[in-house]
């Protein structure tokens, strides 16, 4: 087949790809969410099935991203729509690249929030505030901040509009030049961290929460009265946050892969970008978890956690304003190395479809996101009280900026990536996918198609029918019941 061409560039080479996927997946995921989630969810048994799904889902998936993205050479709507159409099939799939893009605006209207907060604690660091702080006093902090709305906004539509800038450069202006060696010195200062912490005390049971498999944890949740409940939930978070971490789903590696050389190894890339991402956020939890046990803090603390417990080592080492503030500059350069994919799938097809200057296209996607993310920054103060699904139970306490997190990571981003496996296998013919993977038709294509044209989908089916209580609903039907005497 003719190969097809991106009018809006290319990288410039493999490894600008490599550095711009792996900038895109290593964010705020790997060293705010991560540690977080892995808290909430009881540690070791949770990062095993993060990892499981990484292994089994992540990389499958993200292989078949970059593979129709290549293909299809433009937005992931447009992608979508001319693959289909290559495939002889309805163009309704092109409403996969919309939920994607859509997906896209509504994670960077909060993660531009958060990574506020990194951008505010740079200048934190820099007065010195962290020096020989105690837990209190860096909670204070951080009380301080999340309280007021106005700061909130103030560094929100600082981080915006850094997106906005880099986004209207275009592909190789903006986003190439900016992940080049941030990357490698964010590793460097995670490992001084990981260094750090392993001279503490607790080092070992940092290692041990965040290792050793604990599965009644996973699957129990305590709810306000610190009564148990089983509950799949934590599961659909490990593989939400699989889906997260490696920025799949929602065609922000697609409009990644559309821009990849055509000689390119697939399958090599993707391995390497999901490892280096994996190996941050396990880096970032063993740094965190052991200062969290030193300071007798809670795992379970929520978004705030790294906020919380990060100055703490840093108030107490040599040279610890410097260190603080590099780490907090290079959180935030972390995150704007996603944001500018998180947006780019809307950006793209405005240009494609709407014929707006790339330009334009920035200022009017990122003006509404930042307006979206206010719902985030009331979240946190002014509405904290809102609770607009309290009627469920599992979102009985809820902010809107919990929901939004929720529908995008755990629901949105699962599904996108379902479709994508079933397009990529069933409806995408399997010469396409051959000459794309370029891996003949041995023993590694066969096992990725095996992987996303089964494994993929009913993984992620089965995790989303146990939360939603559907096999509840089919154990309590009397006929099946009969059938599989209470098997169900
Ligand atoms: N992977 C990014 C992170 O871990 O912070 C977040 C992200 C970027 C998610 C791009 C989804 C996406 F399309």
């Amino acid at each position: 087949m003719a190969v097809r061409e991106s009018i809006h560039g290319q990288w410039s080479t493999r490894w600008a790809f490599i550095l711009a996927a792996t900038g895109s997946a290593v964010g705020l995921g790997n060293i705010w969410k991560f540690p977080y989630i892995t808290g909430e969810n009881g540690g070791g048994a949770f990062v095993l099935v993060y990892l499981l799904c990484i292994a089994v889902i992540g990389i499958p998936i993200m292989m078949a991203e970059v593979m129709l993205g290549r293909r299809g050479r433009q937005s992931p709507i447009n992608t979508m729509e001319t693959l289909s159409i290559e495939a002889g099939h309805s163009t309704h799939w092109k409403y996969l690249g919309w939920m994607g893009v859509i997906g896209g605006f509504l994670i960077l209207s909060y993660y531009s929030v958060i990574a506020g907060w990194a951008l505010a604690y740079i200048r934190e660091s820099v007065s010195g505030v962290f020096v020989n702080s105690t837990p209190d006093g860096v909670k204070g902090v951080f009380g301080d901040l999340v309280s007021k709305p106005w700061k909130l906004i103030g560094w929100h539509t600082l981080f915006m509009v850094m997106t906005m800038v880099v986004v209207a450069r275009g592909v190789q202006g903006g986003l190439e030049k900016a992940v080049r060696f941030l990357m490698p010195a964010l590793f460097v200062i995670l490992l001084i961290l990981v260094g750090y912490a392993s001279e503490t005390e607790y080092f070992h049971k940092g290692l041990e929460f965040l290792f050793k498999p604990d599965f009644h944890a996973l699957f129990h949740v305590k709810d306000a009265n610190g009564v148990e409940h089983r509950s799949w939930n934590a599961v659909l978070t490990a593989m939400g946050h699989a889906f997260f971490t490696l920025s799949l789903g929602m065609g922000a590696i697609m409009v990644y892969g559309s821009y990849l050389p055509s000689n390119t190894s697939i399958m090599q890339t993707s391995f390497i970008i999901a490892i280096a991402d994996t190996l941050v956020a396990l880096l970032a939890g063993m740094a965190i978890f052991p200062i969290v046990f030193a300071n007798n803090l809670e795992p379970g603390s929520g978004p705030g956690l790294i906020f919380q417990t990060l100055p703490l080592a840093f108030g107490r080492m040599d040279g610890g304003i410097l260190f603080a503030t590099l780490f907090f500059i290079l959180l935030t350069f972390a995150a704007w190395s996603s944001s500018i994919s998180l947006i780019e799938p809307a950006v793209a097809w405005l240009v494609e479809n709407a014929g707006m200057s790339r330009i334009i296209a920035s200022v009017v996607m990122g003006g509404a996101c930042w307006a979206v993310g206010l719902l985030t920054v009331f979240s946190f103060n002014i509405w904290q009280d809102v609770h607009l699904l309290s009627g469920i139970k599992i979102f009985k306490d809820a902010t809107i900026f919990d929901l939004l997190d929720y529908l995008t990571a755990n629901i949105m981003l699962p599904l996108g990536g379902l479709l994508i496996a079933i397009f990529a296998v069933w409806v995408m013919s399997r010469e396409a996918s051959m000459e794309e993977l370029d891996l003949g038709n041995g023993i590694l294509y066969k096992s990725w198609r095996l992987l996303v044209r089964y494994i993929t989908p009913v993984a992620v089916i089965i995790v989303f029918m146990n939360v939603t209580g559907v096999f509840n609903w089919l154990s309590s039907i009397a006929w099946l019941q009969a059938l599989f005497g209470g098997q169900v």
